[in-house]
């Protein structure tokens, strides 16, 4: 299977795990770094609203969590929306471990629809020094 399916495939799982009960948009991300693993994650919302937080946020958190940190590629699914990008803070989280480089695979309910980069979504992303 090409990695990008393969992606695609840990997204959508991860998706069908996602705490979503206020906005009913479950989302799910999947994350293929530099060491060739993957790490997957979902949207966890939270009755007060803004303490939820984003599906790519939870697969960067098992990325860090395994001891990793180089970002390659990202796969991102969601059940409502065909080809969904990732939000303007998941983008800047996103640029925290990848590059302007960094494919990303934009999904809809059976595959990648469109790939684009880091670079694309978050062009001059903050960073320091
Ligand atoms: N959401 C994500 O998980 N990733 C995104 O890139 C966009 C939005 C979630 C947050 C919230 O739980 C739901 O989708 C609706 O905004």
């Amino acid at each position: 299977m090409a990695s990008h399916a393969k992606l695609f495939e840990a997204a959508r799982s991860a998706m069908r795990r996602a705490h979503a009960p206020y906005s009913g948009f479950p989302v799910g991300a999947a994350i293929l770094t530099g060491a060739g693993n993957i790490y997957s994650g979902c949207n966890v919302e939270n009755a007060s609203f803004p303490e939820g937080w984003c599906a790519e946020t939870s697969a960067i958190a098992a990325m860090v969590l395994a001891g990793e940190g180089e970002i390659a590629e990202v796969a991102v699914v969601a059940e409502k929306m065909p080809r969904i990008t990732p939000c303007g803070g998941c983008r800047q989280r996103l640029c925290e471990f990848g590059s302007a480089a960094t494919r990303v695979h934009l999904c809809d309910a059976d595959g990648v629809v469109e790939t684009v980069t880091l670079g694309d979504l978050l062009p001059r992303s903050f960073a320091l020094g």
